[in-house]
């Protein structure tokens, strides 16, 4: 497989400064031989301060998310040359609380992303079912959509900068892990989706993730999945020694 495995971390709503500080030093000296591609992501507040510790290291910095417009009257929004002047380099669009306890739908994550991408950003494009869809055998359908409509528009040479983090809404923040074989299969869907909308060799290159209540004790046996490529993790992130042994699995 010529795919590396990529590990994010997602602080979510998380970490004063200090406290963000502290758990990027530690991440940067403990991943410094570490063989995966790394990322973190803290709060907006957050970034510059972790920007400057993860400076020259292995470790990339991402925005949790972004506004869909460059700059105007967006109250609350925070816009792509901003994160960029901060020194971010990849956003996490279209994660399931930015769909579903802020209401942002297929369109507005699509202009996110391409805009995102218009600026040299890398993205972490995040899909997904609720428990609902996935017991009324909807799964491969949502994934299908939220994939093909959150990447309209852009370019296969674009999509290269394109992670996908496949993360079942019931798996978050619950304890409750996708089985490695229920991951896989729909990361293979998701590639065959990939397949279809770009070309073969776009879904053989493409980065799935799996995020849901990843944890050191499950990572391995996630990533050692044909189709698993890496892990999006939330509340395991939060601290370096459950964070690092995920990285290091
Ligand atoms: P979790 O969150 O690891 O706490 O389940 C994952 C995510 O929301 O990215």
């Amino acid at each position: 497989m010529s795919r590396n495995y990529f590990i994010a971390g997602n602080w979510k709503m998380h970490k004063t400064r200090a406290e963000a500080a502290a758990l990027a030093k530690e991440l940067v000296a403990a991943l410094k031989d570490g063989r995966h591609k790394y990322l973190v992501a803290p709060s907006f507040t957050a970034l510059e301060t972790v920007a400057a510790v993860v400076k020259g290291s292995n470790i990339l910095l991402g925005a949790q998310n972004c506004a869909a417009e460059e700059e105007g009257a967006h109250t609350g929004e925070v816009s792509v040359l901003q994160l960029k002047d901060l020194g971010v380099q990849s956003v996490i669009l279209g994660h399931s609380e930015r769909r579903h306890l802020y209401k942002e739908d297929d369109g507005l994550v699509n202009r996110k992303v391409r805009l995102a991408l218009k600026h040299g950003f890398d993205v972490i494009l995040c899909v997904g079912e609720l428990l609902e869809e996935r017991e009324a055998g909807k799964a491969e359908a949502v994934c299908r959509r939220q994939t093909v409509e959150g990447l309209k528009g852009v370019s296969a040479a674009d999509l290269q900068r394109v992670t996908i983090a496949y993360e079942p809404v019931w798996a978050i923040g619950t304890g409750k892990t996708a089985t490695p074989e229920d991951a896989d299969a729909i990361h293979a869907y998701i590639r065959k989706v990939i397949a279809e909308a770009f070309c073969p060799a776009a879904a053989e290159n493409i980065v799935i993730q799996y995020g849901g209540s990843v944890k050191p004790d499950n990572a391995a046996a996630l990533m050692a999945k044909e189709n698993i490529d890496g892990a999006l993790v939330g509340g395991a992130s939060l601290k370096a020694d459950a964070f690092v042994p995920i990285a290091k699995f």
